[in-house]
């Protein structure tokens, strides 16, 4: 199991590895859009992965062309959608679009 943090709430959960960050971060109760349902098109469920990158899979094609359309990209941009828990490192990321 991986702990997943998830500012700027605080939350921890433990997370399983094959669950994408969108999913954990829905099933912790918290908000993130999700237009597009997960298919790295719409681009709404960009986050910053703040720490753990070695425990998250790396983007593919489909993140970097989405995210080469999104303002305010920086260099922890991820879909949130796009990116799977590998298990092997904890993760700390922050939502963007909170409500
Ligand atoms: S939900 Fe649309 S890009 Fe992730």
């Amino acid at each position: 199991m991986t702990t997943l943090t998830i500012q700027p709430s605080g939350k921890t959960v433990e997370v399983t590895e094959g669950m994408t960050l969108l999913e954990a971060i829905l099933a912790a109760g918290e908000n993130l859009m999700h237009k597009c349902g997960g298919n790295a098109q719409c681009g709404s469920c960009h986050i910053f992965l703040q720490a753990g990158k070695k425990g998250v899979s790396r983007p593919a094609a489909p993140e970097h062309s989405k995210l080469d359309t999104i303002v305010g990209v920086g260099s922890k941009s991820r879909l949130a959608c796009q990116s799977k828990v590998l298990g092997t490192e904890d993760i700390t990321v922050e939502l963007l679009s909170f409500v």
